[in-house]
């Protein structure tokens, strides 16, 4: 290297507007209501927690690095080929090693307007281009990806549901988008959000991964399972698209605990049971109650709803997040995801959730 010549990171690295997580503390003392990072208000399961507790008498030894026991647990819950399971240090993780594996410069790869921005990030930091198909109705938008298509593109990513907007794809949408996407081209389906799914034309992408050679769904532990923090995704793919990932990734890239928390978690169907059947409850009279007030709030999918609220000096989303967080209430701004004039509220306790209808009665009125 040339003396006084700056040491460069790779084309694209630069480009990444780095993440931006909720944010989790206001200014000022006492006790904050996050809702803002769509994490479960029910916490995981007691035996999540106690399988943890129990690894860590074992932390002086590496972890099974073929999470066998996670991928058979897996395979037994989904009727999945536990070879065809990859486990990644949270989902995100997989869709960095996805985009490493099968993306390079001068290569493509699609996402929509108000899509998770992880995959922007995967994208450019593997050299690629990445190219934004409109989405329709804050919906993604089958012709408009097709649209988006060159003989460029090597991968499309989709959250199924969509974070922040809680709009899903159903099933029939995604297999038109499938049926006519090139062969060469992956169609990556996220399913973070599956599990709150109650819509009976909603399928995860498990159908699709076992049955075409180009398609994968990634799963997290982060969300109704409650164990964010532990930072446990699988993803379910063909055979040597698994092969392929396996071959690049770090050979103990889960930490053991987490992975004996996310089997535990996994057996306990009843604590899975109680966080969708609170969601359901809680997302419809949320919902029901922002429109009452007067907030256009669309049907999510999800665990969380956004509120769109209006352009004029003090009706703003920014003066909304001001009176709440005045209230010690947090929301999530989603600006990054060109929704400026709106924020995205999880779906939480009772109490929280009262407290953020209460405080948006008063602002609306204000
Ligand atoms: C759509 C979507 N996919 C993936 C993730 C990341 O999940 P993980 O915690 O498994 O990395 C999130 C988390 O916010 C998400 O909203």
């Amino acid at each position: 290297m040339v003396r006084g010549e700056a040491l460069k990171p790779r084309a694209g690295v630069l480009a990444i507007d780095p993440y931006v997580p909720g944010r989790s503390k206001l200014a000022g003392a006492g006790p904050v209501i996050k809702l803002s990072s769509n994490e479960t208000p029910l916490g995981p399961s007691p035996h999540a927690i106690e399988a943890f507790r129990e690894a860590a008498y074992r932390l002086d030894r590496y972890p099974d690095g073929a999470y066998t026991l996670l991928r058979e647990a897996l395979g037994a819950a989904h009727g999945l080929n536990p070879a065809q399971i990859v486990c990644g240090n949270g989902s995100d993780e997989l869709f960095h090693l996805l985009a490493q594996a099968y993306l390079g410069p001068g290569d493509e790869a699609i996402y929509t307007e108000h899509g998770f921005l992880v995959y922007r990030i995967a994208i450019l930091g593997a050299g690629a281009e990445p190219v934004i198909a409109p989405e329709r109705n804050l919906t993604a938008d089958v012709d408009a990806i097709l649209e988006c298509v060159s003989p460029r593109t090597r991968a499309v990513f989709i959250a199924n549901p969509n974070n922040p907007t809680g709009t899903y794809l159903r099933n029939q949408e995604v297999r038109r988008l499938r049926g006519a996407l090139p062969e060469n081209v992956l169609l990556i389906l996220d399913g973070a959000y599956a599990e709150y799914v109650g819509n009976s034309d909603y399928e995860a992408g498990i159908e699709l991964a076992a049955a075409t050679p180009n398609t994968i769904m990634t799963r997290t532990f982060s969300k109704i399972f409650g164990l964010a923090a532990a930072r446990v995704g699988w993803a379910y793919a063909p055979a040597p698209i698994a092969d392929a990932v396996n071959r690049i990734r770090s050979p103990f890239n889960l930490a053991q605990p987490s992975v004996e928390a996310a089997v535990a978690a996994l057996e306990d169907r009843q604590h899975i049971e109680r966080a969708k059947a609170h969601n359901e409850l809680w997302r419809e009279r949320v919902t029901r109650e922002l429109r009452d007030i007067g907030y256009d709030v669309r049907d999510s999918a999800a665990n969380f709803v956004l509120i769109p609220f209006g352009t004029e000096p003090g009706r703003t989303a920014q003066d909304a997040d001001a009176h709440l967080n005045a209230k010690r209430i947090i929301l999530r701004q989603v600006a990054a995801y060109k929704l400026p004039h709106a924020l995205r509220m999880t779906i939480g306790l009772e109490h929280e959730n009262r407290a953020v209808l209460d405080a948006l009665r008063e602002f609306a009125r204000s």
